[in-house]
């Protein structure tokens, strides 16, 4: 059949029939929602960056938790904001830890969620990089030691999920090994496997406080021009026993979200970043675009490219039109 007979358009003709052939519709289980702890009690403090978004004591991080739970979010992914950094980031393992306590309170307050960890040091390093610096640069082996110890930490507070992030070469199978030699090896691990050196995280080092002292993170984040080095670094963390595989940032990244999909057939996660949610935020405020639409579209073609989990600011917000 050909034009003038094949007509594309007679599916679209109402919101029935394009509801009813509609290839890829969200649900809130598909989000993953991220949440920055802080010490105190009682704390909201607005992050300038990302209008809608808070850094949160342990007790108003339960509530944000229970909230998103409420409205069918399945998980949360928690990031550290400690009062004292040091060289060796050690807030990041202290059993005792802001993140650690965050765990424990979730898990009494909602048994049931899926608390996710951000296991990486620059939030609690005083020089705010993902490692330990030696000669100038981040060292990678001396690094991977301290990182098993993190997501030993969290697993021990009752972390359901660990989730690297911080781009060492060798890290999933040291966390792996650092959880199976302490009795952890049920606690599944995401590999933050793809993750560019992005301009988009911007917003985030203002929400985690964790902008590097000195230089950039390019000499261990990915270079935005490489899709073919994405998938050997998939790969390598398929390799090492991750279980979940995730592209960072989402939205400038379809292709590479699609690729590995196609490619390994793993439980696939796309990170919406805070630039991707800042700059539909500033859109909005400006006049510019309506927010709900645009946020809407941005999670439907993150699905669409192949995404099985979205981390995204937005989860509560998008949660709630699902629900109508
Ligand atoms: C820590 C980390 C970052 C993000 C998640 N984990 C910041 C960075 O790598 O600089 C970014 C998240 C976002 O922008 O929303 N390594």
């Amino acid at each position: 059949m050909q034009f003038p007979q094949l007509r594309l358009r007679r599916l679209r003709k109402t919101e029935t029939l394009r509801r009813m052939f509609r290839e890829t519709a969200l649900s809130p289980a598909d989000f993953m929602l991220p949440l920055f702890v802080r010490e105190g009690r009682g704390v909201r403090n607005p992050i300038g960056s990302m209008p809608g978004q808070f850094q949160l004591s342990v007790d108003e991080t339960v509530k944000a938790a229970r909230e998103a739970w409420g409205l069918g979010v399945p998980s949360v992914i928690l990031f550290g904001i400690p009062d004292h950094k040091d060289a060796l980031g050690s807030g990041a393992y202290a059993d005792d830890g802001i993140v650690q306590r965050a765990i424990k309170a979730l898990k009494d307050a909602l048994p049931e969620l899926c608390v996710t960890t951000d296991v990486c040091l620059c939030e609690y390093t005083d020089h705010g990089h993902c490692g330990v610096i030696e000669g100038g640069d981040v060292s990678n082996d001396p690094t991977l030691e301290l990182l098993a110890r993190e997501a030993v930490s969290h697993a021990r507070a009752g972390a359901d999920l660990v989730a690297p992030s911080d781009m060492m070469d060798g890290r999933i199978a040291a966390l792996r090994a650092g959880l199976d030699g302490e009795g952890f090896g049920d606690v599944p691990i995401m590999a933050y496997a793809a993750k560019f050196a992005s301009t988009f995280y911007g917003p985030f080092r203002d929400a985690a406080e964790s902008p590097p002292k000195f230089g950039d993170r390019r000499s261990y984040q990915m270079d935005p021009g490489n899709g073919d080095e994405a998938l050997r670094e998939v790969e390598l963390d398929v390799q090492e026993g991750a279980d979940i595989v995730m592209v960072k940032p989402a939205l400038p990244y379809l292709d590479v979200i699609r690729r590995v999909k196609d490619t390994f057939g793993y439980p696939t996660a796309a990170y919406n970043v805070s630039g991707e949610y800042s700059m539909v935020k500033a859109m909005d405020r400006l006049g510019w675009g309506d927010g709900r639409g645009l946020m809407m579209e941005s999670l439907l073609s993150i699905k669409r490219a192949g995404a099985d989990l979205i981390l995204t600011y937005f989860a509560v917000e998008a949660a709630r039109v699902l629900n109508g």
